[in-house]
């Protein structure tokens, strides 16, 4: 039996053990056996969650890219390690052999090189779903400078907030991008975002939509030229296992976004084991992970785990709705793709459009189905299960976080029976606890409290950039010497985990990780409001909507509340971008306080989720009064 390919429930269960017995065991045979080393670690694990603290592999040296590119060469050098699928369908997919993108690779850490960027710089990526992304996450990687996607739907706000925050030098981008029918102008959004940066000193910019741009002189360079230039192989940077390999920004539930640093090995080795299991791929699948890499799914799930595998990874730039909602299912057949990723929000809007765009296609190649991003719920996993998988491809819900690196609680397909909307088993490596109120393990079965991780895994982020004491905080003093997900969770009758939804200030609007505080923050901008609360109510297709409850700084009246309304989200959609909207704007005379001035959002979550008439004591409030009116004008 091999600890890293589990074919079946029995060998789970043997590893899962084996892996939780002896942790380092376990970790290091896998390093050992399936990777590439320039010089072997001095020790597996060294760990302290007090401090908190975690090394994997310390010691160790290595390249991410020889172990994801080089090692292939010889016995899939021709093999297609990247399939492009353009936004429009006749265009023509581009088929990227693990070759090509070694020497594409080479030549783009040649053009880092000559523009300045060393080991350890920080190099700001803001790029459509187009190969010079994958590309570009790559040649940094082959240089050891650290990658910061930010994901290219973000205002020019958001970008520059993340460029100050890890001090970039230099972003990557393009021209524009197309998005379905339209074209977005991403380098006017860079232009705009690095009036607030002075980090940046270079912008190599792709072409993509033969757009007319503005190119500073001196700041500003076509890609293209220089990679034409550029020598075609280059000397892979050895690194230190516990080098960061990217920075990661992801919302909190107040202030800045946290910029989560993963590290080079245990990344690696984590995101590379969960691929080849989750998916169960094989030598001659075509596997498709439809996330944006801006995302970790897209990180981990479409760049990394696969190409540490040597697989085919499609990258898709498109919308699921252009042209038409059967696009989707129409690459499935032209690809014949095996194992398919997918978020719960995008089933559910193709579920909405009816079978008719499904039946027209050929799905018989899929042989596993996946689902990550938030909980899913029943209707659209069999919606998923009977219109897609046919019923013969197993649907692995997948939990995991922009923290850990990798997948953490799921079925394990053609192994692991699966149960709608449970996430199921802990991944071999993960042990995850249960908590009370007043921070107790919660011990057996058919219980549920808030999702915590006792043990360290490699893929865990090691800390916040220039901000140790919030990783500290926010993951680490919720509970006692363990890792605190933000989620709620419960265990059923055999062991399965089921994912309840977030526990904190955190609301996922169609897979979207949104903290409502920056949002609130930026409401707070405009002139005429006083204050404001955003809290998540149930949506058919997003999963979550946004409702705001505004306070107005004057009575608001003879003023245009829809002007208003629209006011509101064009702050947001320039601060953070258009997927932070709110969808429901109520204008208040007060927000619910507790004596000590904070908001009871419990209160304002049961009026939006049109549960009013239990709203359990609010005695206790300092302003009873506004709660009636909240509930006679709730939308
Ligand atoms: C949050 C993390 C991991 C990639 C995408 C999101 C929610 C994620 C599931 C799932 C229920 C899920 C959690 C988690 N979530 N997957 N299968 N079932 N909830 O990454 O933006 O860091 O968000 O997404 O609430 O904490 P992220």
């Amino acid at each position: 039996m091999s600890n890293y390919h589990i074919k079946n429930l029995e060998e789970y269960f043997q590893v899962y053990r084996k892996s939780v017995r002896n942790p380092e065991l376990f970790w290091e045979e896998i390093a050992e056996e399936h990777f590439m080393w320039r010089k072997k670690w001095d020790k597996v694990l060294q760990w302290d969650f007090s401090k908190p603290e975690v090394k994997w592999f310390n010691g160790g040296k290595l390249n991410i890219t020889e172990n994801c590119i080089d090692r292939h060469l010889h016995t899939r050098g021709d093999k297609t390690a990247i399939l492009f699928e353009p936004n429009t369908p006749n265009e023509g997919a581009q088929h990227i052999t693990y070759k090509q993108l070694h020497e594409r690779v080479c030549r783009f850490a040649n053009v880092l090189k000559e523009q300045g960027v060393n080991k350890g710089d920080r190099v700001c990526i803001y790029l459509p779903m187009i190969p010079e992304l994958a590309i570009s996450v790559l040649a940094c990687a082959r240089i050891g400078a650290i990658h910061s996607v930010v994901f290219a739907g973000f205002s020019a706000q958001a970008l520059a907030t993340r460029i100050n925050d890890s001090d970039c030098k230099m972003v990557i981008t393009s021209d524009g991008s197309y998005r379905g029918a339209k074209t977005i102008d991403l380098k006017g959004i860079v232009d705009d975002a690095l009036e607030h940066c002075s980090c940046v000193d270079t912008v190599l910019v792709a072409k993509r939509i033969q757009s007319d741009v503005n190119m500073k002189e001196g700041r500003d360079h076509w890609l293209q030229p220089l990679l034409d230039e550029a020598y075609i192989d280059f000397p892979p940077e050895v690194m230190d296992a516990e080098d960061p390999l990217f920075i990661l920004y992801t919302s909190g539930s107040t202030g800045q976004p946290k910029g989560m640093v993963h590290s080079t090995a245990g990344y690696m080795i984590y995101s590379a084991y969960t691929f080849k299991n989750v998916f169960q791929y094989k030598e001659e699948d075509v596997y498709w992970c439809t996330a944006d890499i801006g995302w970790i799914t897209g990180h981990s799930y479409i760049v990394y785990g696969p190409l540490a595998n040597g697989a085919t990874t499609v990258m898709f730039e498109g919308v699921p709705s252009y042209p038409d909602f059967g696009r989707f299912w129409e690459i499935v057949e032209k690809h014949k793709i095996t194992q398919f990723y997918t978020a719960p929000t995008a089933i559910r809007a193709l579920a909405k459009e009816g079978v008719s765009h499904l039946e027209k296609y050929d799905l018989s190649s899929l042989k596993v189905l996946g689902t990550v991003g938030e909980p899913i719920n029943e209707e659209a996993w069999h919606w998923y299960d009977d219109n897609v998988g046919k019923k013969k491809a197993p649907i692995v819900d997948t939990w995991w976080q922009t923290e850990t690196g990798g997948i953490m609680i799921t079925p394990i397909p053609f192994a692991t029976p699966t149960k709608p909307t449970y996430a199921t088993l802990p991944f071999p490596g993960i042990q995850p606890a249960l908590m009370d109120g007043n921070g107790n393990e919660i011990n057996g079965n058919q219980v549920d409290g808030r999702l915590c991780v006792k043990f360290p895994w490699p893929s865990m982020a090691r800390t916040i950039w220039g901000n140790h004491q919030r990783y500290k905080d926010t993951y680490f003093s919720a509970f006692e010497k363990m890792y605190f997900t933000g989620d709620g969770a419960l265990r059923d009758e055999v062991g399965y985990y089921r994912i309840t939804g977030r526990v904190d200030d955190v609301i996922i609007v169609s897979g979207h990780n949104l903290g409502t505080a920056p949002i609130e923050d930026a409401i707070n901008e405009h002139p005429a409001v006083a204050e404001s609360a955003i809290v998540g109510f149930p949506h058919d297709i997003k999963g979550n909507a946004l409702y705001g409850y505004v306070t107005l700084k004057d009575t608001g009246e003879g003023r245009n509340h829809d002007n208003l309304r629209k006011e509101i989200n064009q702050i947001i959609t320039e601060q953070i971008g258009p997927i932070a909207k709110l969808d429901t704007i109520q204008f208040t005379n007060g927000l619910p306080k507790t004596r000590s001035g904070k908001i009871m959002r419990r209160i304002l979550r049961k009026i939006a989720h049109k549960d009013a008439d239990n709203l359990g004591d609010i005695s206790t409030l300092l302003n009873p009064e506004v709660v009636q009116d909240i509930k006679d004008n709730a939308m």
